[in-house]
């Protein structure tokens, strides 16, 4: 079975003095949250669609799905946890409260605030998490990546042939996800802050698939004036 997580536990800091997380705000006529709802709900190969977030928006996240969507027994609306990872595993612990949990059992999860996933790539995250048992969504990096400890001057200049920026979804096998991450220490559970990490930490293999340029995270002001733009001038 494929399950999907659509992360919404974020409070939405960088989007500035908002009255709600960035996933609530209106993108065209309805709050992001349901573009990027809508994408994995049309899609018959995910069973149940896991959206933890924020304890005090669990309702108003249920209206909102009500209101858009309708009832249906695909969604279910979790609490979330303090951190991206977190909610990630809670939507796991879910996951294995209801449902007998196998190797092949298939998590895609995805940021709230990505509404563009096309569904080729919803497709190919499907595709390859029955094949590998950790995926990440990329894009090449158009601009040079500096890297630098100090932020005042320049270590080194990667080679931008193997760079790449990641996206979402990540796909993991379900059992293989929890186990890794019962592994870390606290400390390592605190610093990672992308799922993939947990796999190339543990040395196991991630497979990257292609991501696109307007699969964009909604983080600043900017990137909601520019996802509107998006949708108005219908480039996708
Ligand atoms: N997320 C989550 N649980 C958390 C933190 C983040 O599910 N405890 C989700 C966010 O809701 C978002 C996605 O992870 O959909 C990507 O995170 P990001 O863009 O960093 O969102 P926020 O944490 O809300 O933003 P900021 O860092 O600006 O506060």
């Amino acid at each position: 079975m494929i399950f999907a997580a659509i992360l919404a536990g974020g409070i939405g800091n960088r989007m500035g003095n908002t009255k709600k997380p960035k996933q609530y705000l209106l993108l065209g006529e309805k709050p992001i949250i349901i573009h990027t709802i809508e994408k994995f709900f049309v899609n018959n190969k995910i069973e149940k669609i896991v959206v933890p977030c924020s304890n005090n928006w669990v309702n108003h996240t249920n209206d909102l799905i009500r209101q858009y969507i309708g009832e249906t027994e695909k969604i279910v609306v979790i609490k979330g946890g303090n951190t991206r990872n977190e909610s990630i595993m809670r939507a796991v612990d879910y996951l294995e409260t209801n449902y007998s949990i196998d190797d092949n059992n298939k998590i895609i999860t995805h940021d709230a605030v990505r509404p563009f996933i096309s569904h080729r790539i919803l497709e190919e995250n499907i595709k390859y998490s029955k094949i590998h048992d950790a995926c990440d969504t990329v894009i090449p990096a158009t601009d040079t990546i500096v890297n630098s400890s100090n932020g005042e001057f320049i270590d080194s200049i990667p080679n931008r042939n193997k760079l790449f920026q990641g996206q979402t979804p990540q796909s993991f096998s379900l059992k293989k996800l929890k186990k890794l991450y019962n592994e870390l220490s606290d400390d390592e559970k605190e610093t990672l802050t992308d799922a993939a990490n947990i796999f190339i930490k543990k040395g196991e293999k991630v497979f990257l698939i292609n991501g696109e340029p307007l699969n964009i995270k909604i983080t600043y002001t900017h990137d909601l004036k520019l996802a509107n733009a998006i949708l108005k001038e219908d480039l996708l």
